[in-house]
């Protein structure tokens, strides 16, 4: 079993490299991926850098370069659903991209013919990803995460991602990352900490925490493979 793991900052991805502690490094296109041997399994981890094009690029990488079954997703998010607060990890049902926009034609927003308005995480990954906050005593809320190129900082355009797509959660790579796995049937699912509210204060917040609540994340992520990989 292959499996990948993305995160879009190096923060992101440094818990998790600690947490396997040996791995060889390649760089390609622009990113370095770094290649574990874990339990009779192959990790291949890397960070994409921000953006949707980015991850897309990583995600393809990770499929067609070096051939991973299974995609997961690592990081933090800015928190749109009421109750959310720092640290609290979300699992990804399903994706969006808030910043697609071709309604001119009568699309709904997010869509784009021959594509899905709404992508959805793996329902195996899901459930194990449940099994494993069980194990570990956590809660982990689940809902839509919408991505889009635009760090969220302004309660205006929050609530109109919330409006339009039911949205829980922000980032920026989720749905691309899931648009690249759905088109090539490889199961996924994307983790998230909140680092900050996506409001007036979403850059100060997220300055704060990222570290923090991309730990959580990675080692909640470390979990999962650990369940899956045997
Ligand atoms: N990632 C973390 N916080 C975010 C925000 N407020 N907007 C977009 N991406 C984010």
């Amino acid at each position: 079993m292959t499996i990948g793991i993305i995160g879009a900052m190096r923060e992101e991805i440094v818990p998790l490299l600690a947490l396997y502690k040996e791995y060889e490094s390649m760089e390609i296109a622009g990113n370095v991926y770094y290649k574990i041997a874990y339990k009779g399994a192959n990790i291949i981890v890397a960070y994409s850098k921000i953006g949707k094009v980015h991850a897309a690029i990583s995600a393809t990488t990770m499929i067609l370069r070096f051939g991973c079954e299974k995609i997961i997703f690592s990081g933090v998010a800015g928190g749109l659903a009421k109750g959310l607060n720092v640290g609290d990890l979300l699992l990804a049902t399903k994706l969006c991209q808030h910043d697609v926009d071709i309604t001119a034609f009568g699309h709904a927003k997010g869509f784009i013919p021959e594509g899905k308005l709404f992508y959805e995480s793996d329902k195996y990954l899901c459930d194990k990803a449940k099994e494993v906050a069980k194990d570990m005593n956590l809660s982990i809320k689940e809902g839509v995460v919408a991505s889009g190129d635009q760090f969220i900082a302004n309660q205006q355009i929050k609530d109109s991602i919330v409006k339009e797509f039911d949205a829980i959660a922000v980032e920026m790579e989720g749905a691309s990352v899931a648009c690249v796995c759905d088109n090539f049937k490889i199961p996924y699912c994307i983790f998230r900490s909140i680092s900050d509210s996506a409001d007036g204060e979403a850059s100060q917040s997220f300055d704060e925490f990222l570290e923090s609540s991309a730990k959580i994340s990675a080692h909640f992520v470390y979990k999962l493979v650990d369940k899956i990989s045997l």
